[in-house]
């Protein structure tokens, strides 16, 4: 195997398209799918890659020093790219504990156990010379919220394929770009700052060779449905409440999944050592908008008169510490190594809810608890 990669994170929803990318594109590689298999993780996420032999799947906390560090000196490990994380915001304001454990405490062992291994080597694997890399996925969220200085919407000043579309619109003019200054609101978005913040550290403490990216809102295939899109799919196909967060004006910059998991890849072969890359795809909604575009969209594929499920929408209690408005500046990355989306959004709602109303039994899998027999009927005897 040319290169051996460890994958924090495979069995959620960014992180198994990540690993079906890699174990597909690059069958010279072995990789690794570290996964706690918390209630976000679900290894039928990965059927389709399963059995190859460039893959293996791992059951494993980040926050397990010696078993990550066992594992990487086992598998001769030259790169770990780190998704394992709490990823609801929800959930980290209940428990923002938890956050702190996974996201900050797990990443700290993880970058601990990678130098342990790869510092006494110079960085570098000894017996191919392959150079090593800890690649840390980050989120938006840890800038803050921007202000919505154009309610109703303005040209913006990118153009990308997916941003041609007719909702393309900006509500600001001002975005995130690498240079910003960090402003987290949330518990989630602190411990991920957090958790940034340290990788950075390893990289000008010991010289370990990092690059952190922080990417818009992913939508897509596979998405665990506490959050908005699959969770609205799923409630307009069962005529459930819609609850919609306060006035629903909030912004958020949609990417599909598979675009950014092909931004991965770009930025872990060819991008620069300590460098910050931002993702997305300059493609702003307000949630009301998108709620609409999911009523329409669900009720035409259902047969249903188009709009008639508009009713569902309900106006509730809005999130504490809700940010307004993210808007993401990824011309660093398309300037510099030439990434760019590939899908309008027009093209990947209509792909994404046809995906969820085809995989229905997948997602009552999920809503019933039974993805978590998986792992038990499918690895223990292994
Ligand atoms: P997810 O919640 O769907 O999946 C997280 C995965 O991490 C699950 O498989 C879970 O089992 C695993 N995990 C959690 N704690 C673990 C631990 N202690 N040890 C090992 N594995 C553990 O998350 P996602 O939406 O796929 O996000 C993946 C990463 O991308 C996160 O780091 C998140 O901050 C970042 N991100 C997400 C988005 C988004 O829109 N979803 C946007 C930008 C960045
Ligand atoms: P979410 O998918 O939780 O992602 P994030 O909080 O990381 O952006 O939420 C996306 C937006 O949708 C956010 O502004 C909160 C809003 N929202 C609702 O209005 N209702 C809901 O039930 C959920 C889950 C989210």
């Amino acid at each position: 195997m040319k290169r051996s990669i460890i994958i924090t994170g495979g069995a959620g929803f960014i992180g198994s398209h990540v690993v079906r990318l890699f174990v597909n594109k690059y069958p010279e590689y072995k990789i690794i799918n570290l996964d706690k298999l918390t209630y976000a993780g679900n290894l039928a996420n990965l059927r389709d890659i399963e059995d190859r032999p460039n893959y293996r799947f791992v059951k494993m906390d980040i926050c397990d020093f010696e078993g990550v560090l066992k594992l990487m000196q086992e598998e001769h490990v030259d790169g770990i790219i780190h998704l394992a994380a709490e990823s609801h915001v929800d959930r980290s304001i209940k428990d923002p504990f938890t956050f702190a454990q996974t996201n900050v405490m797990g990443t700290l062992s993880l970058l601990q156990a990678a130098k342990a291994y790869w510092e006494p080597m110079g960085w570098q694997m000894q017996h191919c010379a392959v150079p090593c890399r800890f690649y840390h996925i980050s989120t938006d969220e840890v800038y803050g919220a921007l202000e919505m200085t154009h309610p109703e919407g303005i040209e913006p000043p990118f153009t990308t394929k997916a941003s041609s579309g007719k909702h393309h619109l900006a509500y600001g003019e001002k975005f995130f770009t690498e240079d910003l200054k960090y402003q987290p609101h949330s518990p989630y978005s602190a411990a991920k700052a957090s958790s940034d913040h340290f990788v950075r550290a390893f990289h000008d403490t010991f010289g370990m060779p990092t690059i952190v990216t922080n990417c818009s809102n992913n939508y897509g295939p596979y998405q665990f449905p506490e959050k908005l899109i699959p969770l609205f799919i799923n409630n307009i196909r069962h005529r459930k409440p819609l609850p919609v967060y306060g006035k629903g004006e909030n912004v958020r910059d949609w990417l599909y999944v598979e675009d950014h998991a092909r931004a991965i890849d770009v930025i872990f072969h060819q991008g620069k050592i300590a460098e910050t890359y931002n993702i997305g795809g300059f493609n702003e909604w307000k949630n009301i908008d998108i709620i609409k575009v999911l009523i329409n969209t669900v009720d035409r594929l259902l047969g249903r008169p188009e709009g008639a499920d508009m009713d569902l929408i309900t106006y509730v209690t809005d999130r504490a510490g809700h940010d307004l408005r993210y808007a993401i500046d990824s011309s660093k990355l398309q300037r510099e190594l030439g990434w760019e989306p590939s899908l309008q959004f027009e093209e990947g709602i209509e792909k994404t809810v046809r995906w969820y109303l085809d995989n229905q039994a997948w997602m009552d899998n999920v809503t019933s608890g039974d993805y978590q027999k998986y792992y038990e009927d499918m690895y223990k005897n292994r």
